[in-house]
């Protein structure tokens, strides 16, 4: 996978101001996200990623103080390029707080999300009954594709169970009834406190899925069992999603990757754990 990455004397054009420091904040193969100092001492957060992505998109078409200011650089079929000017205020994950704390906040979190404006546009809509159904079924194809090809070592009770569980009547009634626009990423690093108020980041493959997915993986991000506070159909649909994204990801994107495997193993155990918490 290539990303065109700006030189140092480019992005000093494209900022009109020189750069003293360009610092690795996270990397993996599909982005990379470096913090740049200028001389005069701003800095900025440069995200180069691959597709898929709806960023660029999503922050020019959505209307909220949620959503954080950004300069778009370069977009083509290939990647999205963007440059942000670092949120100068803490994260979630700077505070030390209770899990009674955080699962308000959260629940803010999802309220706020919720309140988003603009046609925006999602990575995968799962938010009605037939969108979900066609989904889940190319879900569970893909994963078992690959586990044909042997490439997924999942077994075929887990396909089965998968395949079954999509429509249970609770299922379906969370995808049809509490569906909205989701960060799809949520977790304390993402989230910074802006006066009363909240700035989210990372808005590379939102859904529209059940609301309160949002609110599980902060939740999960954070160390805490989310089935205290959320259904289990809506735990399940977030690992579904999850399923949805590893076997994307290998099929499709990074063919050669040799983790995914262990992701899909991940994601099957938390669905399992999801659906049968005793078991
Ligand atoms: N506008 C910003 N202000 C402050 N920190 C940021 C900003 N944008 C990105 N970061 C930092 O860079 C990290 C990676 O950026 P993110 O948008 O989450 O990309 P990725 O897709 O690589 O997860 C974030 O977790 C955060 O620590
Ligand atoms: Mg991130």
């Amino acid at each position: 996978l290539n990303l065109f990455i700006h030189s140092t004397a480019e992005l000093e054009t494209l900022l009109g101001h020189r750069i003293a420091k360009r610092t690795p904040l996270h990397e993996w193969p599909l982005s990379s996200v470096e913090l740049l100092t200028t001389a005069g001492g701003s800095r900025f957060a440069y995200k180069v990623q691959h597709e898929p992505t709806v960023e660029p998109e999503f922050l020019a078409h959505g209307h909220s103080p949620l959503l954080p200011d950004h300069q778009l650089l370069l977009r083509d079929g290939h990647q999205a390029t963007l440059l942000f000017p670092i949120i100068e205020a803490p994260t979630l994950n700077d505070e030390a707080c209770s899990e009674a704390a955080l699962v308000a906040e959260g629940r803010a979190l999802v309220e706020a999300i919720a309140t988003i404006e603009g046609d925006v546009p999602v990575y995968l809509d799962v938010g009605s009954i037939d969108a979900w159904r066609s989904a889940a079924r190319h879900t569970v194809d893909m994963l078992t594709a690959l586990v044909h090809r042997g490439i997924f070592t999942l077994h075929r009770t887990d396909l089965d169970l998968l395949s079954a569980w999509v429509d249970r009547p609770e299922v379906l009634d969370a995808v049809d009834r509490t569906s909205g626009i989701i960060n799809g990423d949520l977790k304390s690093e993402h989230v910074f406190r802006r006066g009363t108020g909240y700035k989210v980041i990372d808005w590379q493959r939102p859904y529209r899925a059940p609301r309160e997915i949002d609110l599980v993986s902060l939740l999960d991000d954070a160390g805490i069992p989310s089935h205290r506070y959320v259904s289990q159909a809506v735990i399940a649909v977030r690992w579904f999603l999850f399923l949805h994204w590893v076997a994307e990801a290998r099929t499709h994107l990074l063919p050669d990757a040799p983790f995914f495997d262990a992701w899909a193993h991940r994601g099957m155990n938390a669905f399992r754990h999801a659906v049968a918490p005793t078991a």
